[in-house]
C-alpha cells in the first residue's frame, strides 16, 4: 500500500460509528447524534419544488445570498449579532465548517484549547491542522459547565483559539453568561479566535443560550440545520464571523467543496423562513425524555449532572468499557466516554433521541447489568 500521510498517524475513527457496527436488530440504540424526528413538512414541499424548478447548478460559493440574508435575520433576532450576509459562508454541515475553521486558522506550534469532555472531531481537525490541541477539563461537581478560569488556566503566548461548544455534546452543559462573557475579553485581550459551535443552540430546556460573538469580535460561529431541524442528512450548516477571516476561510471551502449542495441550501432557507412549531414540538419532546432519563439514571444509581440541552446524557460509572459491553449483551448500545477526551474513562455517553418507550425498555434492561 502507498504510505498514507504521517499526520493521519494520530487519527481514529470515530468509536461511535463503531457502536453501531455491534448493533443488532433487537438492541435498543442509545448511540444517536441525530434527532429521531422527520423534517418539517413545509422543507420537504421546498426541496421538491426546487428539483422542479431546476434549482441544481452550482451557487455562490459563500451559499445563495437569499439564504445568507435569512441567516443573518436569524442572528440578528435569536442572538443580537449584526453580521452582513458577506460575512457568512454556508458550508457542508458543520463538520465542514470546523475543518475550514481549522485548516484556515491553526498551523504547527499553534495551541488549540479544545472542551475535555467534548465532540471528538475538535481534537481530530486540530491533529489534521498539525497544531496541538490542549485539553481544558470541565469539571463534573460544575455539571461540566466550563468557566472562564478553566479556560484562563490553560492559556498561553501559543494559545490560537478556543473552540467552545454550548451546549455541549457529550454532557449536556449549558455554560454560564457571565464565563461566556468572561472567555470572550479572554479571546479580545489575549488576541485568540473562539470558535464557538451552537449546533445544539435550539435544543436547551428552561435556559438561555448566548453567543460569544456578542462580547468579542474575535469569534466565529458555527451553526446549522442538522439537530434544529432534523436535517443531519442534507449536510447543512454555517459559519459567521468577521469579514476579513470569512472571506480567508473561503479559500479552503472553495477548494474542498466550491460550494454546499443547492438542494440542501434551499432546505435551510425553508427552514428559516418557515414556522418553527416543528423545533417547538420537537425540544418539548427531548425535554419529556430528558426528564425520563435524569430519574432512570437517578435510579439506577449511576451520577449524572444537570442536562441542560442537547439529547446526551453523560453518566458516570465504575468502568465504561466493561459498563458498555454489559449494555450490549442486555440489548442496549451506549458509546465509552474516552472517546471525549482523556478525563471520561469513567463516563457513559447515552443519546435520548430514541423514542420516550425505548429509553424506558432501555432503562429497565441496564438495571438487569448488576446482575450479570
Ligand atoms: C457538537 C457538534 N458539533 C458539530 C456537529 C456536526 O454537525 P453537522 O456536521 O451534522 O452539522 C455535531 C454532530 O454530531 C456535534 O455534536
Amino acid at each position: 500500500m502507498v504510505e498514507p500521510a504521517k499526520r493521519l498517524d494520530s487519527i481514529e475513527l470515530s468509536h461511535i460509528r463503531k457502536m453501531f457496527e455491534v448493533c443488532d436488530e433487537n438492541a435498543i440504540s442509545l448511540g444517536i447524534g441525530e434527532p429521531d424526528f422527520d423534517i418539517p413538512g413545509n422543507v420537504k414541499i421546498a426541496i421538491n419544488k426546487a428539483l422542479d424548478d431546476g434549482f441544481t447548478h452550482y451557487t455562490h460559493n459563500k451559499g445563495f445570498l437569499e439564504l445568507r440574508e435569512e441567516i443573518a435575520k436569524k442572528l440578528k433576532n435569536d442572538n443580537s449579532l449584526s453580521i452582513d450576509p458577506d460575512s457568512i459562508m454556508v458550508t457542508v454541515g458543520g463538520s465542514e465548517g470546523l475543518y475550514v475553521c481549522s485548516q484556515g486558522l491553526f498551523e504547527k506550534g499553534d495551541e488549540v484549547l479544545i472542551p475535555d469532555p467534548g465532540f471528538l472531531s475538535y481534537k481530530a481537525c486540530v491533529d489534521l491542522a498539525e497544531a496541538t490541541p490542549v485539553a481544558v477539563e470541565a469539571q463534573i461537581n460544575n455539571d461540566y459547565k466550563l468557566t472562564f478560569e478553566d479556560v484562563q488556566n490553560k492559556i498561553s503566548s501559543k494559545t490560537k483559539a478556543f473552540i467552545m461548544n454550548s451546549p455541549s455534546n457529550p454532557t449536556g452543559a449549558v455554560m454560564d453568561k457571565k464565563d461566556i462573557k468572561a472567555i470572550a475579553d479572554l479571546a479580545t485581550d489575549h488576541d485568540f479566535m473562539i470558535i464557538s459551535d451552537e449546533i445544539y443552540e435550539k435544543i436547551i430546556y428552561n435556559k438561555k443560550h448566548y453567543s460569544p460573538a456578542q462580547f468579542t469580535d474575535n469569534a466565529i460561529v458555527i451553526n446549522g440545520f442538522s439537530k434544529t431541524y432534523a436535517m443531519t442528512g442534507l449536510r447543512i450548516a454555517y459559519l459567521a464571523g468577521q469579514n476579513e477571516v470569512i472571506d480567508e476561510l473561503l479559500k479552503v471551502h472553495q477548494y474542498t467543496t466550491a460550494c454546499a449542495s443547492s438542494i440542501s441550501q434551499v432546505a435551510g432557507y425553508e427552514a428559516l423562513k418557515g414556522p418553527q412549531n416543528h423545533v417547538n414540538s420537537m425540544v418539548s419532546e427531548f425535554k419529556r425524555r430528558r426528564d425520563l432519563i435524569t430519574k432512570s439514571l437517578d435510579d439506577l444509581g449511576l451520577e449524572c449532572t444537570s442536562l441542560d440541552g442537547a439529547f446526551y446524557a453523560f453518566p458516570q460509572v465504575e468502568n465504561a468499557a466493561e459498563y458498555v459491553q454489559k449494555a450490549v449483551e442486555v440489548g442496549v448500545i451506549t458509546v465509552p466516554g474516552s472517546g471525549f477526551g482523556q478525563t471520561c474513562e469513567c463516563n457513559v455517553r447515552m443519546s435520548y433521541a430514541n423514542s420516550y418507550e425505548n429509553i424506558e425498555e432501555a432503562m429497565n434492561r441496564l438495571e438487569k447489568i448488576d446482575l450479570i
